[in-house]
């Protein structure tokens, strides 16, 4: 990747206390060599390992060490505003878990939790505290939230042993930051119509029938993209999800009223993303009180059809890019391609839904991208934030990313998902 991605950048380069810290300095040196305008924040153990003033010296600007320090009000959020980017070289397992956990009881883990910008961790610490479930369970919170952890090398540690906990190469973490930096306004100027979760199809004023998407992937997608710089209106069904930063959310119950929802801002969106695990089947005559057990005479569900919206969004397009989502068992791939086809999509992205691979309500998804023109890609298990990140990349690889039209949403109202 060209180092030019790196001319004016801000990186805020965050060093936590680890003997590596001595390597933040060359990694300050690289940086700035490159362009970037680099400023510099060291936590109390990081002072004891390197001088602030080494730092001071090779950035050219102020160090911050405080939260609460005289000369500056509010560091954290002066260190943040003014950031394109946060790197932390090294973050050692007590960074990497208080920023898991949210906690915020000085200087570098405030400025975490007030960051808006992308953030890189480049570990470094002993192999044993890497492996340790704790920090296994706090890296993957992290990779799911979008934050790049990278992997620690393996060779000699500070310890005397030899495993994985060797702050990551010098040339990864640049190659990192330059990746995200690269990915941060890429999808600017697209207008993202995004749908998540189940449908529900009532069958009285209580009861109804659903099904097991959790939505994630969906809200994974929409806060994925509206962080890469695309306006984002999310179309979700119930789930309990919170909704994303930065993106516009519409509240659904049924299949019939998603697809009226999408419709109306369907001619506004230049990429529809179609992740819904839209009901299949609804009761052809709903009861709009509660059905008593003793009114049942033990006949079978009068059930209906439900709207194709996909396929019929479909054969309304202008100009959108349209990717679905395949929920299959059996040969993934033939069905797979069978929808593509039918439904006429750019991309379908293939899960399964059966056994312990399942991506329903699970926190992780394996998939193939099948793209219209193109291979099949096999996407290796990660969190779906990180897998949205992927699919982003491939549709702006694959799909013929349009140009934006003039047209605004229909509905600009905000409403948070219950
Ligand atoms: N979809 C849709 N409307 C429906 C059903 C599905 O828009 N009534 C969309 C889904 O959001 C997904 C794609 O179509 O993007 C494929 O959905 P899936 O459930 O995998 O397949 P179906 O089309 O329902 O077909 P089948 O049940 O035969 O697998």
């Amino acid at each position: 990747m060209s180092r030019n991605v790196l001319q004016g950048r801000r990186i805020l380069l965050c060093v936590a206390g680890s003997i590596a810290a001595y390597k933040a300095v060359s990694l300050l040196r690289a940086l700035v060599r490159d362009g970037a305008e680099v400023s510099v924040v060291v936590t109390p153990s990081a002072a004891r390992f390197v001088a602030p003033l080494t730092f001071e010296t090779l950035s050219g600007r102020p160090v911050r060490q405080h939260l609460f320090a005289d000369a500056e009000p509010m560091p954290h959020l002066r260190a943040t505003e003014e950031a394109d980017l946060v790197l932390v070289a090294p973050a050692t397992a007590n960074c990497l878990a208080k920023c898991a956990l949210g906690l915020a009881d000085d200087l570098l883990s405030t400025l975490l939790l007030a960051a808006r910008c992308p953030i890189v961790m480049a570990p470094a610490m002993d192999g044993d505290m890497w492996d340790h479930p704790a920090l296994v369970s706090h890296v993957w919170t992290l990779r799911d939230r979008g934050v790049v952890v990278l992997e620690p090398e393996e060779g000699s540690l500070a310890s005397g042993l030899v495993g994985k906990g060797r702050l990551p190469a010098e040339h990864v973490v640049l190659e990192a930051v330059m990746a995200c930096l690269a990915r941060r306004r890429d999808w600017a100027g697209q207008r993202v119509l995004v749908s998540a979760g189940p449908t529900r199809e009532p069958l009285d004023a209580v009861r109804f029938i659903t099904n097991a998407s959790s939505g994630k992937m969906g809200y994974a997608v929409a806060e994925a993209a509206a962080q890469r710089g695309a306006e984002v209106v999310l179309v979700s069904g119930p789930t309990a999800l919170a909704s994303p930063p930065n993106v516009t959310s519409v509240s659904v119950l049924t299949a019939e009223e998603m697809w009226h929802a999408l419709d109306a801002r369907f001619s506004w969106a230049t990429v529809l993303v179609m992740t819904a695990a839209v009901g299949d089947f609804r009761p052809r005559h709903p009861c709009s009180g509660k059905i008593k057990k003793h009114e049942w005479n033990g006949a079978p569900l009068d059930l209906e059809r439900t709207p194709d919206i996909l396929e019929s969004l479909s054969r309304k397009r202008t100009h959108q890019v349209l990717v679905g989502f395949a929920a299959e068992s059996g040969d993934l791939l033939a069905n797979g391609r069978k929808k593509l086809r039918q439904k006429d999509l750019d991309l379908v992205v293939i899960n399964r839904v059966t056994g312990a691979q399942s991506a329903c309500g699970s926190d992780t998804n394996e998939a193939i991208f099948l793209p219209r023109h193109g291979q099949a890609i096999q996407v290796e298990r990660l969190p779906k934030r990180l897998l949205a990140d992927r699919l982003l990349d491939t549709v702006r690889e694959y799909g013929v990313m349009p140009l934006p039209s003039p047209a605004r949403p229909q509905n600009k109202e905000i409403r948070r998902i219950q």
